[in-house]
């Protein structure tokens, strides 16, 4: 079971509030969020506008500002939130005994990986 989810280490590495980046070798750097709430979210670290990189956001609720031109992403589905359209993708992620997890098929097999021109 365990093989399908990758561990990505210990909770604490991301302080509440803040983000951890974990690239990806032929994929998407993937941002990993610890809200103040304590609930823990992933996804791809691009912001669906103009790629700005989320991981460097503000944390607030479950929605992430982005730091480029403060579209709001929600944490849940990656969608841009308000007037804005579009959409990042997720990746599924679990926390058991103080670890966190990543489906590791979502994080491999993300779609694009090797197939990327730029
Ligand atoms: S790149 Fe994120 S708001 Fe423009």
């Amino acid at each position: 079971m365990i093989g399908n989810w990758l561990d990505i280490g210990p909770i604490n590495q991301i302080e509440a509030g803040t983000a951890r980046t974990l690239p990806v070798q032929g994929g998407e750097e993937i941002a990993v969020f610890h809200t103040l709430c304590g609930e823990f979210f992933a996804l791809v670290n691009k912001c669906p506008h103009k790629q700005g990189p989320l991981s460097q956001g503000i944390v607030h609720g479950d929605v992430v500002t982005c730091p480029l031109h403060n579209w709001n992403i929600s944490l849940r589905n990656g969608k841009a939130l308000g007037e804005d359209e579009g959409c990042v993708p997720t990746i599924p992620l679990k926390v058991d005994a103080g670890r966190l997890y990543l489906l590791r098929s979502a994080v491999i097999g993300g779609g694009e990986a090797g197939a990327r021109a730029a």
